[in-house]
């Protein structure tokens, strides 16, 4: 199965994140695709089977400066991926209440748009509680492991 992994990250986290989640995931075996500075054109040429988005949010629930770009090309395009797999990695403070993870709700957004399947339920990693985000992240990707793998 190959998956692609996209990031947007302001101080880098999201980035670390995305990193860890690419070692795991290739680790079990899955094909994985990870250019943060990439486009889409880049994204379509690899033709992933499946999608793993680990976004930061910003501004007030906004989508970092350097995921957008690939965002609205996306949201543009709408490439033919109805049906297949994703799943969303949010990193926020949950100290800015409503906003709170806003950029990852705008990615299940997208794929609600796109018919990409969310096979989990967002990951949540909230910088107010924590300052392992990578480490807190291995049970629910060991969980996304088992569902790509079992497809
Ligand atoms: C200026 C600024 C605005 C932020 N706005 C939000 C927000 O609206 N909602 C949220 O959940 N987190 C917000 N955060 C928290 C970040 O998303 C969080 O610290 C995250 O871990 C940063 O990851 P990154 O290093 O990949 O950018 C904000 C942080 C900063 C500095």
């Amino acid at each position: 199965m190959k998956i692609a992994i996209l990031s947007g990250s302001v101080y880098g986290a999201a980035e670390e994140v995305a990193r860890h989640a690419q070692r795991l995931l290739g680790a079990a075996g899955l094909e994985t695709w990870y250019h943060p500075r990439a486009g889409l054109d880049e994204l379509l040429a690899f033709a992933p089977e499946a999608l793993l988005v680990v976004t930061s949010t910003t501004g007030m629930g906004e989508l970092p400066d350097n995921l957008q770009p690939l965002y609205h090309a996306l949201r543009d395009r709408l490439p033919a991926w109805s049906g297949r797999p994703g799943a969303v990695i949010g990193l926020g403070d949950s100290s800015y209440g409503d906003t709170y993870c806003g950029g990852g709700e705008q990615i299940r957004e997208l794929y609600a748009e796109m018919g990409i399947l969310e096979v989990l339920p967002m990951l949540r990693l909230d910088a107010s509680e924590s300052v392992t985000p990578e480490t807190d992240a291995e049970p629910w990707l060991a969980e996304l492991i088992g569902l790509l793998r079992g497809r």
